[in-house]
């Protein structure tokens, strides 16, 4: 489908990546049916998406109407039949293959043959998760960055069958969203975080061998590369159990030691010190389960 044709997106997960898509879209204009199996997420996230476009009005950056008309755009539901409407779908599940190939078998069944097939995925190959369908030209990686309302990147991975015409509509779509779409091939890590990760493993490893101090370590790179969070802020932020599977993914890909996970990221995944979402980090955020 060319992409002036989409007027309904599908979004399957609705976690904080799902959510933000699903807000990005329906402030975009389009229809959006946010789907979730689990009805108190699908709550969680109309909740959340609500409060954002809240605090947006109340800052005078969006007109009260837009809100309202946002809102009334997304549909959320528990059952997958209706994404049977769906012109596009962007699929945004949990980060394992097993659940994507799932998901993706089950869309290829629920939607029109014409459908494009979109994964948020961060770092699983496209071509894999595109093999559980019989329209892998149709299937892409749409990789929207954290927080998706604020960061304008979408990196778009071109799977080994993506079609160029998949490629355009996807490109278009993006563009739509406000967002400037790039072009990653199908390898590991893709771009981003095949740049990111070994600059927050690099920076874990120096706080492990001690050249430097957690909050020295953050400042260079605030102060010193104009980043706006330091890495190790960044790590939390992206959550530390996601950094080192992200990692093993690039360390297992490559099979170039120079992506091996430092030990005390190790060390905090298997404590528990997930970041932001588990309130303990390289920072300490409280008990508070946070997803901002
Ligand atoms: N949803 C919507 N809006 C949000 C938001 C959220 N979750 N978080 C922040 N914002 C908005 C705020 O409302 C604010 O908007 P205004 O400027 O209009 O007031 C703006 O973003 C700035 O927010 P804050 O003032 O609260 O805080 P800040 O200036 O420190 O910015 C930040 C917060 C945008 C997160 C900024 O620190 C930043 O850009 N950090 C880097 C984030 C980053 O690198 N993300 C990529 C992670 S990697 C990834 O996602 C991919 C992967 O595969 C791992």
């Amino acid at each position: 489908m060319e992409q002036s044709s989409l007027k309904t997106i599908g979004v399957v997960g609705s976690g904080q990546m799902g959510r933000g898509i699903a807000q990005v879209a329906a402030q975009g204009g389009l229809s959006v049916l946010l789907h979730d199996q689990d009805a108190a997420a699908l709550q969680a996230a109309a909740a959340f998406i609500e409060s954002s476009l809240k605090r947006q009005v109340e800052k005078g950056a969006l007109p009260e109407a837009a809100r309202a008309a946002a809102i009334a755009r997304i549909r959320p539901i528990a059952e997958s039949g209706p994404l049977a409407d769906a012109d596009f779908v962007i699929e945004a599940v949990s980060e394992s293959l097993a659940v994507k190939a799932r998901v993706f078998a089950a869309l290829d069944g629920a939607c029109r043959p014409e459908v494009i097939l979109a994964s948020n995925t961060s770092s699983l190959p496209i071509t894999k998760i595109a093999s559980a369908t019989r329209r892998p030209d149709r299937v892409v990686g749409m990789h929207f960055m954290n927080p998706v309302p604020v960061m304008e990147l979408v990196e778009i991975v071109a799977g080994q069958a993506t079609s160029a015409a998949t490629l355009e509509t996807t490109r278009g779509l993006a563009k739509s969203l406000g967002k400037t779409p790039v072009v990653a091939q199908d390898y590991p890590g893709f771009i981003s975080n095949r740049i990111l990760m070994p600059m927050i493993n690099e920076a874990i490893y120096a706080l492990y061998e001690g050249a430097g101090r957690r909050d020295d370590i953050d400042t260079v790179m605030r102060l010193g590369m104009r980043h706006p969070m330091g890495p190790l802020a960044l790590a939390d932020f992206i959550g530390l159990d996601t950094c080192l599977a992200i990692l093993e993914i690039l360390h297992d890909g490559f099979g170039d030691p120079k992506y091996r996970p430092c030990p005390l990221l190790r060390r905090m995944v298997d404590a528990g010190h997930l970041g932001k979402k588990s309130g303990r980090g390289f920072y300490d955020y409280g008990s508070r389960d946070s997803s901002r």
